[in-house]
């Protein structure tokens, strides 16, 4: 880790700036890219353009980290060459040097992207596949002379190419984004692909341009004898959806050529709930021997991307989740926990027991600015739960349970600034279930974010939020009938730019 600790905690304290959510220093950020483990360093490289604070000409920032939370941001990766910016896309370890671009036996990192520019004689985009490969993990990259590696005419949007090594047929396997499906290619080597199948024509959400895929196995409810393939498809903005842009998934069999979708084509699953995150893709390589799948998205959301209310550095990731797979009535459903390495940045909780309910606000003072809050809450014969989060006097993020419709919504029309784009303000929500008339609630607070888990992970609801003020307080009503909190804890989380404590 990088020993300039002053430069940081100036850099690191601006209004609004992520205390343990990755942020670049400077600039504007948007989607996670070429997220790999190689020789003890989680890679996370992003969509950057270096020169602005809205989006710009594309390039691959950098930062490295060993715990997935404390983060050394690394001089810029990738530039616009003669093939065009580098959009979005993924790296891998090339451990069997099937590539060549290696001399030691164990390979190397190489990178799969999308070079972006537009055609010669028209203004039409185009997209085009790439490659670069690393001799010195990560630190500096040759583009492959040969590059692209793989183009089409034919279809525009061609991009985000999402690469991993698939054991049963012994290839690579990419999964790309081609207008509104996802097209699925193979190779040998990296270097030439070949066309295997196309998935998703009339299946779940097209409310817009299908971007960033991902394909990767679960464990079915921790059963190794039982895999299923997980697609992540995220789906562009379109001014016909209040949601803006967001993130679907699939669960089904995949054979190394062709995807097969196990619920009905007219499921639609969400990644999350709330309207902040993006483009999330899965890290590639993480040892065996730890076995998580772990994922991480943009914090934001294309309808407002370009206006939120930071200065100097616009954009941050979410926080490092672990993804597993469950069966369900209904087929099966995906869980997202953050990662167990956020112990490092937990300090003390306080934890509080059984909190009778009632219509009149239970409050409690917190005086941490960045926190975790865990809470159990038994809905006796109460109609509705609500957890307020007072930022300030006037300031609220409310997050709230009907037992009747059975939906949970966080509010964030009154949490802070937000005047910068009328789609901000809202109210989003997402069906769940009580579990034995109990409601489980895992909350982080962050300067500028409330990411919301539900159930033990089946929901999540990951929102920005802008609030002035930082003294929080709690307030917990019940309505229509008693509640119980069997269980609330308070735990404050130390800065990820700060000196650990
Ligand atoms: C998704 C996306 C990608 C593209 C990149 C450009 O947010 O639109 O499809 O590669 O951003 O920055």
């Amino acid at each position: 880790m990088t020993n300039d600790f002053q430069e940081k905690v100036s850099l690191y304290t601006e209004t609004y700036r992520p205390q343990f959510h990755f942020s670049p220093k400077e600039k504007w950020l948007n989607d996670p890219n070429g997220m790999v483990f190689f020789e003890g360093e989680y890679h996370l490289f992003f969509q950057y353009h270096p020169h602005g604070t809205t989006w710009g000409p594309m390039y691959w920032g950098h930062a490295v980290s060993h715990d997935l939370l404390h983060w050394e941001e690394l001089p810029i990766a990738l530039y616009p060459d003669e093939h065009g910016e580098i959009f979005s896309g993924s790296c891998v370890v090339d451990w069997k040097n099937t590539s060549g671009f290696f001399e030691k036996e164990n390979g190397g990192l190489v990178a799969i992207y999308t070079n972006a520019d537009t055609y010669l004689d028209s203004e039409r985009p185009r997209q085009r596949q790439s490659l670069a490969y690393s001799h010195d993990n990560g630190r500096t990259w040759k583009t492959y002379e040969e590059n692209p590696v793989l183009s089409d005419e034919d279809i525009t949007d061609f991009r985000d190419p999402k690469v991993f090594w698939h054991e049963e047929s012994d290839r690579w396997v990419m999964v790309l984004a081609t207008g509104q499906t996802i097209t699925i290619y193979t190779s040998l080597n990296l270097i030439d692909w070949e066309f295997a199948s196309e998935f998703g024509q009339d299946e779940g959400a097209h409310s817009g341009v299908w971007e960033c895929p991902d394909l990767f196995p679960l464990m079915v409810d921790g059963n190794s004898d039982q895999l299923k393939w997980v697609m992540l498809v995220s789906i562009g903005d379109n001014p016909d959806f209040k949601e803006g842009s967001r993130t679907q998934f699939f669960v089904g069999d995949f054979d190394g050529k062709t995807f097969i979708n196990n619920h009905d084509v007219d499921t639609i699953l969400w990644l999350d709930h709330g309207r902040d995150n993006y483009a999330g893709v899965s890290w590639s390589d993480i040892p065996e021997k730890d076995g998580r799948r772990i994922y991480l998205g943009w914090m934001n959301n294309w309808r407002y991307a370009n206006q939120v209310p930071t200065e100097t550095w616009r954009g941050a990731m979410t926080l490092p989740r672990e993804l597993t797979l469950i069966s369900t009535e209904d087929g099966f459903d995906l869980l997202q926990k953050p990662v167990s390495e956020m112990n490092r940045i937990r300090k003390e909780s306080k934890v509080i027991k059984e909190i009778v309910l009632t219509e009149e606000a239970y409050s409690m003072e917190v005086n941490h600015e960045f926190m975790e809050v865990n809470l159990i809450v038994t809905l006796e014969d109460a109609k509705e739960f609500r957890l307020g989060i007072h930022h300030s006097s006037d300031e609220k993020t409310s997050i709230r349970y009907d037992r009747i419709t059975h939906m949970l919504s966080v509010d964030r029309t009154h949490s802070g600034e937000n005047g910068f784009s009328d789609s901000f303000p809202g109210i989003s929500e997402c069906p769940i279930e009580l579990m034995d008339d109990k409601l489980i609630l895992q909350l982080f607070l962050d300067a500028s974010s409330l990411e919301v888990f539900a159930q033990a992970g089946r929901r999540a609801l990951t929102h920005l939020i802008f609030p002035q003020g930082m003294n929080h307080t709690l307030s917990l009503t019940a309505f229509g009938g008693g509640a119980e909190v069997e269980e609330l804890s308070v735990t404050e989380l130390s800065s990820i730019w700060r000196k650990r404590n």
